[in-house]
């Protein structure tokens, strides 16, 4: 695991957009995972601007997205579908085609997570996995829990993350008490996985995800184990982990 320690936010999302500019110019048809939330917003924005400059190319690309929330449909601003085409698809030369995302509105949840890990594999899994981190220390939908789930599934949120996303929301009402997330073992399986984490409200789980034991109570600890890991976290992430 490689911890790259960014100054502030903005320093964290160029790093961030470095890495994954780089891996679609050494790979140009590679299989992007990629994550919503705020933390990998700043991210998005600066390899539109690369690719408004000429710099990357994305029409070979194939992305897949961690999760979604269930019940609300792709029209529904709060959807991942829909924060993924306003920050990023949109303004790229992504092709709809190569966009994959899991429906949260399928009548058949369990159905619809097959299905999702179908593509996934069809597609000969995913080259470069980009995550954010909850606060809880989650990864994808992937909750504190017992033991570490596998393939995707339907979870149920925590009152900690609907607290969290309730700033999206006009309450915490509105938040979806469900959501559609890759595994762990779909997550772990990724060639290579960079993390990007930002933010006080986050280096608690910064200090248990990678500096304590590997717990599904911090489901973020797992990738201590796997073979290619790039953290970039900021001074306010790290800040508990005694690194300067
Ligand atoms: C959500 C998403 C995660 C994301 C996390 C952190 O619950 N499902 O993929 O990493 O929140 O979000 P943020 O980056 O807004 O702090």
């Amino acid at each position: 695991m490689k911890i790259i320690q960014a100054k502030d936010y903005n320093d964290l999302s160029r790093k961030a957009a470095n890495i994954i500019s780089a891996q679609v110019i050494l790979k140009p048809d590679c299989v992007l995972g990629l994550a919503t939330g705020s933390s990998p917003e700043g991210t998005y924005k600066q390899l539109i601007e690369w690719y408004k400059k000429g710099d990357i190319d994305f029409s070979e690309v194939k992305t897949v997205n961690l999760d979604e929330y269930r019940g609300l449909p792709k029209s529904d601003p709060q959807s991942y579908d829909y924060f993924m085409h306003s920050h990023f698809f949109d303004h790229v030369n992504i092709k709809p085609e190569n966009i994959n995302l899991p429906d949260g509105m399928a009548a058949d949840p369990d159905a619809e997570c097959a299905r999702y890990d179908g593509v996934v594999r069809s597609l000969g899994g995913v080259d470069l996995q980009l995550l954010g981190c909850g606060r809880n220390g989650h990864i994808g939908f992937n909750e504190p829990a017992d033991c570490f789930a596998k393939g995707t599934h339907c979870v149920n949120l925590t009152e900690s993350t609907i607290e969290a996303n309730k700033r999206f929301f006009a309450s915490a009402d509105d938040v979806p008490r469900q959501a559609l997330s890759m595994g762990i073992q779909t997550i772990m399986l990724a060639r290579r996985i960079l993390i990007i984490i930002s933010g006080e409200d986050k280096a608690e789980a910064v200090k248990n995800g990678f500096f304590g034991p590997i717990t599904p109570q911090v489901p973020a600890s797992i990738l201590q184990l796997h073979p290619d890991v790039v953290v970039i976290a900021d001074e306010a992430a790290l800040s508990l982990c005694g690194l300067r």
